[in-house]
């Protein structure tokens, strides 16, 4: 395996262990650890892990077998209740990953605009294909003049950099002007509506809407992330934006391998030969899609979550942890700006708010590592740049990971990093 690892998670020797089962809001390892999982798979083990209503599930369609390649009876399942919850969603096809999910957003929006520019925003994550891959995570000194992107990684073409145009999240007055400048070469303008912890600025996604409404340029939110997670209806709902197609994944699938794109009928019938000219259509195959024992799982995933009080749940764990975290920093004195939303947020070791991907850069890694590390110390696990809260966090999750917070910080106060 390069780099040892599975290319997800860069753990330092001395912290890398090995995962031998998760169980509600816990992982194990092989040395008989337990930690309070705030990483849940980033992100789609929203119930906690092997929740007994999606073993069961589970259990029972891979009884059925594993796989069709045909329509079944999950798929249809999950497409309808996509439908019911998303304001997007007149139809529904399904895909293996998140990344496949946006990348088809990418080409049904090229298909009904016949013109191949898409517009994306600086530090967001659509996944791992070319496109995704123009300034996701710029370095420093790969920071140009927008709408010039770069390659944050190795292999990606030229011809892809000259496709995607880059602007600063947040800013709609520079989104606007670039739309403006290119709106006749522009497919699609694609966006996470949260971008990883940053939430939208007041009218920055109503903006993004009129704006791409005025030049009938298809406006794709990324919702693989917030899907099902800052509401029901994902961020479409949390926010009261409605975009033309979405991308789901994470969550949907319930843990298991199956994502989703979602929106106006008038985009998805590119998906069907006979709706459109044979030059337009998309053919769109995929060997697990609509897998039926992922299917089941996502659908045994949205029952919980349709229970009342769920979100109550998710978002005030959040808020007691984001608020936990405040304290904990102040009272260390450590300058800090925590950022997002309950359901999903992390820290920036900094002095000043942070509303876009350069605004961020000034983060000191040095105190994130040593502030994870510190958590990990205490078993709380908490890797990447963000904390994904779940319905199976308890109060004793909480309690602990608010003291493990304070004496991590305490321990920081005393570093000098
Ligand atoms: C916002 C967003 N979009 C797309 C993806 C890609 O999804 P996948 O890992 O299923 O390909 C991710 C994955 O983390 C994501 O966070």
């Amino acid at each position: 395996m390069p780099a040892g690892s599975l290319g997800n998670i860069a753990q330092p020797a001395d912290q890398a262990f090995l995962v031998k089962e998760g169980r509600g809001s816990k992982l194990y390892d092989f040395s008989g650890n337990e930690y309070i999982d705030y990483l849940l798979g980033s992100g789609p083990m929203v119930l906690g892990h092997a929740h007994p209503a999606v073993v069961s599930a589970v259990r029972e369609a891979a009884e059925r077998g594993s796989t069709y390649f045909h329509n079944n009876w999950p798929a249809v399942e999950l497409a309808e209740e996509i439908i019911r919850a998303a304001p997007c969603a007149e139809q529904v096809r399904f895909t293996t990953s998140g990344t496949d999910a946006t990348f088809q957003c990418l080409r049904l929006a090229r298909a009904y605009r016949k013109r191949d520019k898409v517009l994306k925003f600086e530090g967001g994550f659509h996944g791992m294909h070319d496109y995704s891959h123009v300034s996701l995570s710029p370095r420093p000194d790969q920071l140009g003049a927008f709408p010039a992107g770069a390659a944050t990684s190795g292999g990606i073409p030229r011809a892809v950099l000259d496709t995607v145009l880059v602007a600063p999240y947040n800013d709609l007055d520079r989104t606007a002007a670039i739309v403006e400048q290119h709106r006749d070469e522009l497919a699609a303008v694609i966006v996470e509506p949260f971008q990883r912890i940053l939430t939208p600025a007041a009218g920055f996604l109503e903006g993004l809407r009129e704006l791409t409404l005025r030049h009938d340029i298809p406006l794709v939110f990324d919702e693989v992330v917030t899907g099902f997670r800052l509401a029901y209806g994902g961020a479409q709902e949390y926010y009261g934006v409605t975009p033309d197609l979405a991308a789901y994944g994470k969550i949907v699938g319930g843990g298991y391998p199956l994502a989703a794109v979602a929106g106006r009928a008038g985009l998805m019938r590119y998906l069907d030969a006979a709706a459109v000219d044979a030059d337009s259509f998309i053919p769109q195959i995929g060997t697990l899609s609509g897998n039926p024992v992922a299917a089941a799982a996502g659908l045994a995933t949205l029952a919980e979550l349709r229970k009342p009080g769920a979100y109550q749940q998710l978002h005030a764990t959040g808020r007691r942890l984001m608020d936990g975290l405040h304290h904990a920093l102040n009272e260390a004195e450590i300058p800090h700006y925590i950022s997002g939303e309950p359901v999903n947020f992390d820290v920036y070791f900094t002095s000043h708010p942070v509303t876009d991907y350069r605004s961020g850069l000034d983060n000191n890694s040095k105190l994130t590592a040593r502030f994870n590390q510190g958590l990990l110390q205490r078993n709380v696990y908490k890797p990447s740049q963000k904390f994904y809260i779940a319905l199976a966090h308890t109060e004793e999750d909480i309690t602990h990971t608010i003291r493990a917070f304070h004496e991590t910080a305490q321990e920081m106060r005393h570093d000098s990093l």
